[in-house]
């Protein structure tokens, strides 16, 4: 006679799932993995590896038998050999044999946990038949990451544009509307205080969130610049209907070459203002690249006036 059934209830304590987590199991290594794996074989020289590693930018090759994972080589066993002078021997000789590896139909947080739980910095990836069809590396994960997130926060967006209610009550913008905002040197604290309050001003207007990031970026960038390089100024927004002018003025102290700022990666920062994530010489490249005009005015010893437009009906793509 069969045992009555037992139910057994136990005691749940629901957690809350990360975006990232989530994203993250519906991911299969095969989706995130680097299919042309840069191999080499048991007969090759350790040299050879080395030259793979230095073209290809990696810092790890499988070796491969008739398609089978027999070992890989990683730049410490390179940089060993070197020291040993033993660059010449056949790979087979130093080769690490026991190889751990991961299957193409896993999910990334099993490559994730397993790379961690080894030390190592990429898996080779194999079939259900046990070949070699790929490599994992955190940064293939992360870079995939990213890509998905910005598909999620662009989808979020859409959606809270759905769900805005209609600008009620309707609002007059046949005006134009002007924010200033004084800015002070060195003032950290607020930095980002007038590209934020300008944003606001911009959602309730309800325009297109990709116009008001341009705006929003490219005003952040000129207030830091007179923030980190002048003596305090102001940004001043005027919002017309189709479209905002921002202009940064200050007092000073002027850029002598304006075409040699205008240059990507080209600052005169400070170290101090380096090391709190400024200053990497992108700012004014950056504006450009946001605004549908862009002019600078300024010479050494004068005031520097930098002023750009951004259309809300997108002029360029
Ligand atoms: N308002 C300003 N006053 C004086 N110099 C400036 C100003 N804005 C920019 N510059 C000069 O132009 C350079 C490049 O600016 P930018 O591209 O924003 O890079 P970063 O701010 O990272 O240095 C600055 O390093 C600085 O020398
Ligand atoms: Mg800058």
């Amino acid at each position: 006679m069969a045992d009555t059934p037992i139910v057994k209830t136990f005691p749940t304590e629901p957690q809350n799932i990360s975006i990232i987590s989530e994203l993250m199991y519906q991911l299969k290594v095969r989706d995130v993995m680097t299919a042309n794996v840069a191999t080499a074989t048991p007969q090759q020289r350790l040299r050879d590896v080395q030259h793979i590693m230095r073209d290809r930018k990696i810092s790890g090759v499988p070796i491969v038998e008739n398609g089978r994972v027999v070992g890989i080589v990683s730049l410490d066993d390179i940089i060993r050999a070197l020291d040993k002078g033993e660059i010449e021997l056949p790979v087979a000789e130093r080769m690490t044999r026991n190889v751990v590896t991961i299957g193409d139909n896993v999910s990334v947080v099993k490559a994730i946990d397993e790379m961690e739980k080894r030390g190592f910095g990429r898996l080779p990836v194999l079939n259900k038949d046990g070949y070699l069809v790929g490599i994992i590396t955190h940064w293939d994960i992360v870079r995939k990451l990213v890509d998905m997130l910005q598909e999620v926060a662009m989808q979020a967006e859409q959606r809270e544009r759905n769900l805005a209610p209609p600008t009620s009550p309707p609002t007059d913008h046949s005006e134009v509307t002007i924010l200033e905002f004084p800015v002070e040197k060195d003032d950290f604290e607020n930095a980002g205080r007038a590209s934020s309050a300008v944003k606001k001003h911009l959602q309730q207007r309800g325009i297109d969130p990709a116009i008001i990031r341009r705006v929003a970026v490219a005003m952040y960038e000129a207030e830091i610049n007179v923030i980190i390089h002048s003596y305090g100024g102001t940004m001043t927004a005027r919002i017309y209907p189709d479209r905002i002018e921002v202009t940064a003025l200050d007092r000073g102290p002027g850029i002598p070459n304006i075409e040699l700022a205008m240059k990507e990666g080209y600052s005169t920062a400070s170290d101090r203002v380096r090391e709190m994530g400024f200053g990497a010489g992108m700012g004014l490249p950056n504006i450009k690249r946001c605004a549908d005009t862009f002019e600078i005015e300024s010479a050494a010893g004068a005031p520097t006036r930098l002023t750009f437009t951004v259309y809300f009906v997108p002029r360029k793509q």
